[in-house]
């Protein structure tokens, strides 16, 4: 088939891949130019995907990156991975969505499958996409993505794979499609059902992340660790699924996705308050780290110079979107520390470059990506851990 995939990022890209690796025909369309130059010259912006994988599709003429709309014509499949942010309120931004569709209704004049991959709210496909593309019934279905960056055990081909359709040519058509390069593909009554089980998903990990960082606190002030309780709880083989504490959450999809969630409950009158309070307690978390680390560091740290190791929002990925170290580090400089960041992966953030950790009073570990060189760590003066790496350190 001849697949255009909108939007190039961490799911355009990684689905890109997947699709020309299956043998079709791909064509990686995005506005970022300089994005598009880098692809087509063989540099993958994101970690699942090397140069060498890049360049070998770009050699064969699998893929193909472009950002010139007239290339969409007559292509078989599209599929939409563009941003769903937030806007300043926090409610739903579906401006990249719309423009997608935009794109589609301006430039694709035969007929298509359109997928939806993007995360959003129940409705988007059949109301904020299909109802705006006018004069050629595509066919449209959703299959909202899973990918989870950094994951080496579950992939594209691996996890499975939701679809839903507004007609049943579309669900088939949809299945053929990506029965091409994923091993399990489950199909639901309606798109409604696929964009809600996506962003349930996340809300359930946004809920018990919450939790568990509310009891991290709880476990703290009763004076027992909240790590061991956890380990402990999880020997039980039935009824409890392990989550862990940390400095907050971060990326594309935690911090949003349950907002998107809380913004359609309220308009059918039904309040989300699970995603409310999860919000205010998962936000509050580098307030809270601070608090501890000066408490730790004998309740000043003005003039100390700190480091914050690990920046990104999660292990063995480069990706400071929503990161909760950003937090950590402003308040850190209120209390009048001098904050240094060090991470590899990132190399430059802010304006910043990555320092050393050798010579800080104080580290505090956020993020631990691997072969993070535990030893300078271990040499500053005080440590605080938000990861449980380092045994006997304060933390959470
Ligand atoms: N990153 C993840 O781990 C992940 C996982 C599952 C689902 N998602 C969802 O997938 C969607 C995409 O996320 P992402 O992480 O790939 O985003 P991203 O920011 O990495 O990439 C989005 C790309 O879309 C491009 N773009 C924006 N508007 C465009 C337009 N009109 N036409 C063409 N290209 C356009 C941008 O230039 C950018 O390169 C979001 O809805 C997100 O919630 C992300």
């Amino acid at each position: 088939m001849r697949v255009a995939i909108i939007g190039q990022g961490y799911v355009g890209l990684t689905i890109a891949v997947g699709a020309a690796s299956a043998g079709h025909e791909v064509v990686g369309f995005d506005v970022n130019h300089q994005l598009v130059s880098a692809l087509n010259s063989g540099k993958s912006h994101i970690e699942g995907i090397s140069d060498t994988d890049l360049a070998g599709f770009l050699g064969f003429g699998a893929y193909k990156a472009n950002s010139d709309p007239s290339v969409l014509e007559g292509c078989d499949v599209i599929v939409i991975a563009v941003p769903t942010p937030l806007d300043d309120a926090r409610n739903p931004d579906l401006s990249y969505v719309h423009a997608a569709a935009d794109l589609i209704e301006k430039n694709i004049k035969s007929r298509a499958l359109v997928i939806n991959e993007s995360t959003s709210y129940p409705g988007t496909l059949r109301k904020e996409i299909a109802s705006r593309i006018t004069g050629v019934a595509h066919l449209y279905a959703s299959s909202p993505e899973r990918v989870d960056p950094g994951n080496t055990q579950w992939g594209t081909k691996n996890t499975p794979r939701l679809i839903g359709g507004l007609t049943p040519e579309a669900v088939a058509k949809a299945k053929e499609f990506y029965s091409t390069f994923c091993d399990t593909i489950i199909e639901v009554s309606s798109p409604e059902v696929a964009e809600a089980a996506k962003i349930f998903e996340n809300t359930f990990r946004q809920v018990n992340i919450a939790l568990v960082n509310e009891f991290a606190q709880i476990a703290d002030a009763l004076g027992i660790s909240g790590r061991e309780v956890i380990d402990a709880a999880a020997t039980k083989p039935y009824g409890f699924m392990e989550f862990n504490p940390g400095p907050g959450v971060g990326g594309h999809c935690i911090p949003v996705d349950p907002s998107y969630l809380a913004h359609v409950a309220n308009e059918v009158g039904v309040p989300a308050t699970f995603i409310k309070r999860a919000n205010e307690v998962n936000l509050a978390m580098p307030a809270y780290v601070v608090k501890r680390v000066v408490a730790g560091s004998g309740g000043s740290i003005k003039g100390k110079k700190v480091v914050v190791v690990g920046i990104s929002y999660k292990s063995n990925v480069a990706d400071t979107r929503e990161t909760p170290a950003a937090g950590v580090i402003d308040l850190l400089r209120a209390q009048g520390a001098t904050v240094t960041w060090h991470d590899d992966l990132v190399g430059s953030w802010r304006g910043e470059t990555s320092a050393p950790i050798k010579g800080a009073d104080i580290a505090v570990l956020v993020t631990k990506h691997d072969g993070l060189d535990l030893a300078a760590l271990k040499g500053c003066g005080y440590v605080f851990d938000c990861t449980g790496t380092i045994a006997g350190a304060d933390g959470i």
